[in-house]
């Protein structure tokens, strides 16, 4: 037993025979949250989403209702003016693209509701009528689900014109994305939303003042717009029961590699690696040798690090960060070197190409590490790697560029040996090519 156990707040009708109808859902206190939030004043929600402490869940943990309260609004008894005057948008952030991550998808297959539901309260908080949720268009199966979803609430009078007889309405948009790791950077999401290829834009101007169609808007992770709801019905401090001071509330943590029972598993912030990998049966196949707390744009940790608490400040001063609670666990069977080479290669892939640091580093970066998993490596190549991610690490555009030089700056740091000694000569093999690049990446599948 753990001395922490399961929270299943978001996660709680996971379990219920056809949990995504709507049926299921107003039999499990489903829109009832709204019913409430619709009779406040929507900056009372707005107080409530900041007292709660909720931050984004979808990587950087901004606090959910700070944002919200940056979008301008008129002045009572005045005529709005600039940004205040112009339509508001929320956009749910529906992507989930960073490696390791794969929580909204059952989020949003089990429970599409608890999404629609927390869309129309974060609507009326920030006041506007139209919400975008802009899905992966490869997840076929959670678009379907999410139209399906959407027409039963439209149907059933919670979207749509006067939204259950309070004057409030609502149109909520199911956007297919084109299936591109930037178009999960919220700028480059809202260029690609609006019809052009997704890079991101600078900023300021945020999307606060400046987003969808240049017009105040919301961006939003999935898991922390399902959390709304909940907030609303338990309170802020029945939320912050949960989880620490700084990082109050649930989370969905999600355990995939080397373990025994690889999944969801949510529980208060601050919850260790070593209680989570306790509930998740254990490691698989070895020892546990290094992990990722929040995928693959987060440094990867060590065994060394099983007690730090996962909070957004516990993972910091390990010298990583929280990201999606995307925990990727490996034993001793693999080879750092590798794991980051195919880190790498995918960020070589998704990089946009709109800055040289990111564009050319990465590129470079991967072809450094292939020769080394080749075997052709070069004593210098270590030192190498570590300038040109100097050079990349807040030099880049938008945050993908530190999120391709983390995996190898942490991997270096704890596991240097292993990369210099694939640099080391070999002259009793000669010429050992892609062929010894083959054997080692079989030895570690
Ligand atoms: C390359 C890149 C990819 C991202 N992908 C996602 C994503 O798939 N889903 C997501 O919610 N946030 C993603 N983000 C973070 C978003 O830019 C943004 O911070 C988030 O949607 C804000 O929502 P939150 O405040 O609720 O966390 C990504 C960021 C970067 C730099
Ligand atoms: S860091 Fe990479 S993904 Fe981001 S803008 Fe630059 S090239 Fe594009």
């Amino acid at each position: 037993m753990t001395e922490r156990t399961l929270t299943p707040v978001v996660t709680g009708r996971w379990g219920s025979p056809t949990s995504w109808t709507l049926d299921t859902y107003t039999q499990l206190e489903g829109y009832t949250a709204l019913r409430t939030a619709l009779a406040a004043d929507p900056d009372q929600l707005i107080q409530l989403v900041k007292d709660s402490g909720l931050r984004g869940r979808g990587g950087a943990g901004f606090p959910a209702g700070l944002k919200w309260s940056f979008i301008p609004q008129p002045k009572p008894g005045e005529q709005a003016t600039g940004a205040a005057a112009k339509p508001k948008y929320l956009v749910v952030n529906a992507d989930e693209g960073e490696p390791g991550t794969c929580k909204d998808v059952p989020l949003m297959m089990a429970d599409p509701h608890s999404l629609i539901e927390g869309c129309i309260i974060t609507s009326y908080a920030i006041r506007a009528h139209e919400c975008y949720i802009y899905v992966r268009g490869e997840m076929l199966h959670c678009n379907r689900r999410l139209h399906q979803a959407v027409a039963e609430a439209y149907q059933a009078g919670y979207l749509g014109k006067d939204i259950l007889g309070s004057g409030f309405d609502l149109d909520v948009i199911i956007h297919a994305g084109a299936g591109a790791y930037i178009c999960g950077e919220e700028t480059a999401l809202l260029d690609s939303l609006e019809g052009r290829r997704g890079q991101p834009r600078l900023k300021p101007p945020f999307p606060a003042t400046s987003g969808l169609y240049a017009a105040p808007t919301v961006v939003n992770n999935v898991e922390t717009i399902c959390s709304v709801p909940y907030i609303v019905n338990g309170g802020s401090d029945w939320f912050r029961q949960m989880g620490t001071e700084k990082s109050p509330g649930p989370k969905i943590y999600s355990i995939s590699g080397h373990v025994q029972r690889p999944g969801q598993y949510e529980a208060g912030l601050g919850i260790t690696l070593r209680e989570l990998l306790d509930m998740a049966g254990g490691m698989k196949g070895g020892e546990l040798k290094f992990w990722t707390p929040g995928g693959s744009s987060t440094p990867l940790l060590t065994a060394e690090h099983l007690d730090i608490p996962l909070d957004f400040e516990g993972a910091a001063a390990a010298g990583s960060m929280l990201g999606t609670t995307a925990i990727m666990v490996f034993n001793t069977s693999v080879s750092v070197p590798w794991a980051v080479m195919k880190w790498t290669e995918f960020y070589e892939h998704e990089s946009c190409g709109k800055c040289t640091p990111c564009r050319e580093g990465v590129y470079w970066l991967a072809q450094i590490l292939q020769r080394m998993l080749r075997r052709e490596g070069t004593p210098t190549d270590v030192e190498t790697m570590l300038d040109v991610c100097d050079n990349i690490l807040g030099r880049s555009f938008c945050a993908l560029g530190d999120g391709a030089a983390s995996p190898i700056m942490s991997g270096i740091k704890y596991f240097r040996q292993e990369f210099l000694d694939l640099c080391a000569e070999q002259p009793d093999q000669p010429g050992l090519g892609s062929q010894g690049r083959l054997t080692l990446v079989e030895s570690h599948r």
